[in-house]
């Protein structure tokens, strides 16, 4: 009994172990293109709405460190950092989308 336990523990934490790697993998190969990023970013957002989020950028972005440049980074690893920061900077939603759109704009590809 005790025995059977332990095979089933250990073939349910193998089986986690691939289906963890395997999401893992998916979500990676789902990201989207350079390209596709900023042709959304075009289709949401007013080049009014990204010179705002340059200001919200500019006030918000150098209270704890230097301000980084939007050239700085890739799109893909600004994608990574944003979200973080933004929430370190108390951003709103909507300022949040802004600022991402004004860097992402300007970022590397
Ligand atoms: C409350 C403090 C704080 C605020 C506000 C803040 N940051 Fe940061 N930021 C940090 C800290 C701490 C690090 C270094 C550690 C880390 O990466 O979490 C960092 C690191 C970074 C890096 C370097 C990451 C890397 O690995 O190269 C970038 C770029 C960055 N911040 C951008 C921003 C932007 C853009 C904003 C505005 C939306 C912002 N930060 C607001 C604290 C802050």
């Amino acid at each position: 009994m005790k025995l059977t336990s332990y095979i089933i523990i250990g073939l349910s934490t193998t089986l986690f172990a691939c289906t963890a790697k395997k999401a893992t993998t998916t979500s990676k190969a789902a990201a989207p293109a350079a390209s596709d990023v900023v042709a959304e970013i075009d289709s949401k957002y007013t080049a009014a709405q990204k010179e705002e989020g340059k200001t919200v950028w500019q006030t918000n972005c150098q209270k704890c460190h230097k301000l980084y440049e939007p050239q700085s980074h890739s799109i893909a690893k600004w994608e990574k950092i944003l979200p973080r920061m933004s929430k370190k900077a108390k951003l709103s939603v909507e300022d949040a989308g802004k600022v991402r759109a004004y860097v992402l704009t300007h970022a590397t590809s």
